[in-house]
């Protein structure tokens, strides 16, 4: 990821998130949210421990920060299979991949995270691994050279990614199930940092994680990162105690409004509006405008906006909606008016 990881509401993976690994939830129990991405996981949990079998190939993808990692990592827990991790861009040669097949043990988890950033001579190596379980080795060089078929342990692939589209089909046809991470909702938000509080022994009451949580952009990786910042900002400037007052003082002293967008964001919604006339601009475009990479835009930025309606993907570019006017405070033009009716109906 390219992103600026100065950025506070950054979802992207930072140093200062490391001491939050050991709130990553170990169990189903204790993981809150994604419903029903999670009733259907456990049926083919169940099932395939009633087999006795390695559990299906698993792909989960999403934008970053939704629990993607906790979830491969609780998947095996509740299988009581080993976890083995590794990611697209590590994977460098067809040999790297058989080192780390051979290596597995019958039903194991071999989570790989990017997995859309797999080198296609990699990728054919993990065609047969997924479907066969096997290994297809050249041994020698020349006339002589042969094919050999090595059986590999059944075992569970599990894919992560915040590119779905980038995935080649081949690729994508052999997970059995294809599981989509969403934002969460603001309620499952607040209990995950009424939980992350307890955990790190921080005094919060309810109307403080209520307006953490708000501006979360759904995202626990985000909330665990905000509370943390207004914990500091509660021992140095308040009694310690994080309530309603305080979150709103710490946060807006962090410049994030209260619908967690921060200063980019609005950047880029002001942009759109002001500098393209509401839209619809293209990607690139956009993002030289606001000097930010388009990938950065695409995997960042936008998913969060096209969630909370105050952006629109046409197919000739990004549109900003009335309620994106209304939230910079610019006036919706007379013209647009008509026509965004139509659009947005
Ligand atoms: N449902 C949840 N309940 C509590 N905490 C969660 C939940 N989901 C994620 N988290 C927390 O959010 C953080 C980010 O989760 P995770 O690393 O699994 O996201 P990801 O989807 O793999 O992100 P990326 O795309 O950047 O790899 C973790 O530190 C984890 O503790
Ligand atoms: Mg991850």
């Amino acid at each position: 990821m390219t992103e600026d990881n100065t950025r506070l509401i950054t979802v992207g993976r930072q140093a200062e998130d490391l001491d939050f690994e050991g709130l990553r939830p170990k169990t189903f129990k204790n993981f809150i949210g994604q419903q029903k991405l999670i009733d259907n996981l456990l049926i083919h949990i169940d099932a395939a421990k009633a087999r006795g079998e390695q559990l299906e190939h698993i792909l989960f993808y999403g934008p970053p920060g939704l629990g993607k990692t906790t979830l491969a990592n609780i998947v095996a827990n509740e299988m009581g299979v080993n976890f083995k991790i590794t990611s697209g861009p590590a994977i460098e040669r067809p040999g790297d991949l058989a080192a780390i097949l051979t290596n597995l043990k019958p039903n194991d988890v071999l989570f790989i995270d990017e997995i859309h950033r797999l080198n296609r001579v990699v990728e054919e190596v993990l065609y047969p691994a997924m479907e066969d379980f096997a290994l297809d080795i050249i041994i020698g060089k020349g006339p002589s050279a042969r094919s050999i078929r090595l059986d590999l342990p059944k075992f569970t692939l599990i894919g992560a990614t915040t590119r779905a589209g980038q995935i080649s089909s081949p690729l994508r046809d052999r997970f059995g199930l294809l599981n989509r991470l969403e934002f969460y909702n603001p309620a499952d938000i607040k209990q995950i940092i009424l939980h992350a509080a307890q955990l790190l022994k921080i005094e919060i009451d309810s109307s403080g994680a209520d307006e953490i949580s708000k501006r979360s952009r759904g995202t626990p990786r985000i909330a665990n990162r905000l509370l943390r910042r207004v914990r500091d900002f509660a021992q140095v400037k308040c009694a310690g105690i994080i309530d309603q007052a305080t979150a709103i003082k710490a946060l807006a002293g962090l410049d994030i409004d209260e619908m967690g967008l921060d200063t980019v964001d609005r950047k880029l919604l002001t942009t759109i509006i002001k500098n393209f006339s509401g839209g619809p601009v293209g990607v690139e475009t956009l993002a030289a405008s606001i000097h930010e990479e388009a990938i950065t835009i695409e995997d960042v930025y936008e998913p969060y906006l096209l969630q909370i309606g105050y952006m629109e993907r046409t197919p000739r570019g990004r549109v900003a909606t009335p309620a994106a006017y209304a939230h910079v405070g610019i006036k919706l033009p007379k013209t647009k008016d008509s026509n965004q009716a139509v659009l947005f109906g």
